[in-house]
């Protein structure tokens, strides 16, 4: 008798134990919607999450083992806030492109081929072709002032080429000063809520390497080639406090380049209509900041941190001897005599 009391406690304890364990199993059991967006149920106040930040791998999939200790030690491949710093054999680009696939993303890039820089335009989608988000729905738009110049590419099946007449201007700083414009309304008018990413790509440059789903982040910037193993000071940021370009000495993250950048469609959005706003006050004062976008993008990212930074892969310049931790150019600069191309 008295042996049973003990027994019986310790039955009403576990079914305490398994009521509460399953309870709390239900409260937070994820379904997942067609749209990819996870609600959680039965508690309504908690709505949805990114479906960009829910990563569903393939069953079965095989591949290596990744390592928790043994990786590339010559490079950096996270930042001080965490965001991934992507360089070739950081990722799996099997298993990403697989997660991806099943999400049916659509990636847009744009670039703007005015006057001159037509020329360019033709190797630039015949490489992106090659190697720009292979296999996945890309649509390339293109801001000309030249739309019937545009070369006739042939495009793969869920890729598509979409060209946007623009006026000509007679000097570049002005041509590079609406690009931000031009992003932000292409947006506003015809990406919101039917395009998932989006990439602003200088037009005088090429593939030679795999540009993909690795890339893909909420904000993402590109490191600069041409100041990455430099000091802060030597960055070539607006230095003067009168600009909205503005970036103190002693401030900044890194060099980021203005011709690749890139992110979620509301993430670019809100770049764009930041650093366009920032150039035209500015404008208004009669100031250029000294690398006109490239400044206002350098300073909307030492606010706005990236959530992943492409490394120097994935802008190179062709004049540049490859340093040894470059494994792979994917994008390049191609070299060019400015004083051909730019209308002064
Ligand atoms: C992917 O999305 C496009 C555009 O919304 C749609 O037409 C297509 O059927 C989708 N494909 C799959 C496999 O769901």
């Amino acid at each position: 008798m008295n042996k049973l009391v003990p027994i019986t406690l310790l039955v009403v304890i576990l079914l305490g134990v398994l009521y509460v364990y399953i309870y709390s199993n239900n409260r937070f059991r994820f379904k997942l919607s067609d749209t990819g967006i996870s609600q959680l149920e039965p508690s309504p106040q908690v709505i949805f999450v990114s479906s960009d930040f829910h990563l569903v791998a393939p069953d079965g999939m095989k591949y290596t083992q990744p390592s928790i200790t043994q990786g590339r030690t010559d490079v950096v491949s996270v930042t001080p806030w965490l965001a991934p710093v992507v360089w070739e054999e950081t990722f799996n680009e099997k298993l990403l492109d697989s997660i991806y696939m099943k999400k049916n993303i659509s990636v847009v890039a744009t670039v703007f081929a005015v006057g001159k820089y037509i020329m360019f335009l033709k190797d630039f989608l015949e490489t992106a072709e090659q190697f720009f988000f292979v296999g996945f729905r890309v649509s390339i738009y293109v801001f000309t002032d030249r739309p019937n110049d545009v070369p006739h590419v042939k495009m793969a099946e869920g890729r598509q080429l979409n060209v946007l007449p623009v006026p000509s201007s007679n000097r570049w700083q002005e041509i590079s000063a609406r690009r931000m414009e031009l992003i932000q309304k292409l947006i506003e008018e015809k990406l919101i809520n039917k395009a998932d990413y989006i990439f602003c790509l200088d037009v005088d440059s090429k593939f030679h390497g795999r540009w993909g789903t690795e890339s893909l982040g909420g904000l993402v910037a590109v490191i600069h080639p041409g100041y990455y193993r430099d000091d802060r000071s030597r960055f070539p940021y607006e230095r003067r406090p009168i600009s909205r370009a503005f970036v103190a000495p002693g401030d900044g993250d890194f060099y980021y380049c203005g011709g690749a950048f890139g992110g979620l469609i509301q993430e670019v959005h809100q770049l764009a209509k930041t650093c366009r706003k920032n150039f035209e006050d500015d404008a208004k004062e009669g100031i250029e900041a000294a690398w006109q976008e490239e400044s206002h993008l350098n300073r909307y990212m030492w606010t706005n941190k990236p959530s992943k930074i492409l490394s120097p892969e994935y802008l190179w310049q062709d004049f540049k001897a490859r340093n040894p931790e470059i494994k792979i150019i994917r994008f390049s600069g191609v070299v060019k005599n400015y004083a051909a191309i730019r209308p002064n």
